[in-house]
């Protein structure tokens, strides 16, 4: 693997790769890697020839009651999952090479951004697409893999690549969960086993959820027995939001079709537990 710190240097190497008719994979994070991210790279070496992963804990998509500086940064043990997953270059830029002295520019991205968890974390999902489509500009990947974990993040990507024409596919990965059904996270980390089993209960409504949608309950009443029952199951737990949407827009559904073949809605939930903040969905 090829560690690269500078933009012109990283455009070199895969220009030349490019001339070469080698279609290139990107994976984009901000570091801290889990098995989430090595399976977005697993993703990227089967389906390209040529695998780029940056690490860039960007500031534009931290609020100003979030803490930038202790996200944390375990640098040493993400390069060795990205050798072991052999991995051609790491994209490890420092913050001027992304926005250099003087960079004023930013993106609204529309009413999806100010929903759900843009509600929460206001500002969060413009920062999102601001370095997304930088990094885009710099890496001229022909795929980007995303998770589904994230997924108003996803539909914010999407929408980023439908309004700016980025030509650009976009793989997204299923969500990981361990044995008992826990979406995986780097959050997880901070659970105790009480409240690992506490949490249970989101996987655990976003299942009960699903199969009455898919029995024939209205969107509001499968919203309305999944919350009760998330309630009752994680009483310690606080709910932020629980909710049947729209794939695409990330607007509420008010109604949902059980017999289309493929999936037109997500289930979401983010709840509280301690300090720590969980969110997961459900393709449905
Ligand atoms: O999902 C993430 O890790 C980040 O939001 C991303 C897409 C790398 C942008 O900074």
């Amino acid at each position: 693997m090829r560690t690269i710190p500078t933009t012109p240097d990283l455009r070199n190497a895969l220009d030349n790769l490019r001339k070469q008719d080698k279609r290139i994979g990107f994976v984009p994070t901000m570091g801290a890697l889990h098995e989430g991210h090595r399976s977005l790279v697993k993703m990227s070496k089967q389906q390209t020839d040529v695998t780029v992963v940056s690490i860039f804990v960007n500031p534009t998509q931290f609020g100003p009651n979030e803490d930038f500086s202790r996200y944390p940064r375990t640098i040493e043990a993400d390069e060795s999952i990205l050798i072991d997953e052999e991995v051609d270059f790491l994209f490890l830029p420092e913050v001027d090479q992304i926005y250099p002295a003087g960079h004023s520019s930013s993106i609204h991205i529309g009413p999806i951004s100010s929903v759900f968890e843009g509600a929460i974390r206001p500002g969060h999902f413009d920062g999102v697409a601001i370095v997304v489509s930088i990094l885009f500009n710099i890496v001229q990947p022909n795929v980007a893999f995303f998770g589904q974990k994230d997924a108003q993040q996803l539909a914010v990507i999407r929408k980023l690549i439908r309004d700016f024409a980025f030509p650009i596919d976009i793989i997204a990965s299923p969500t990981i969960r361990d044995e008992n059904g826990l979406a995986l996270s780097s959050r997880n980390r901070y659970l105790s086993e009480n409240e690992k089993n506490e949490a249970l209960a989101i996987p655990t409504m976003l299942f009960l959820a699903k199969d009455l949608l898919m029995n024939g309950q209205s969107p509001a009443d499968a919203k309305m027995a999944s919350t009760l029952e998330f309630q009752r199951l994680a009483p310690n737990m606080k709910l932020d939001y629980l909710d049947i949407v729209d794939n695409e827009t990330f607007q509420p559904k008010s109604s949902f079709d059980n017999r289309q073949n493929s999936p037109s809605a997500t289930i979401i939930i983010a709840a509280r537990i301690g300090a720590t903040r969980l969110i997961d969905n459900l393709l449905i």
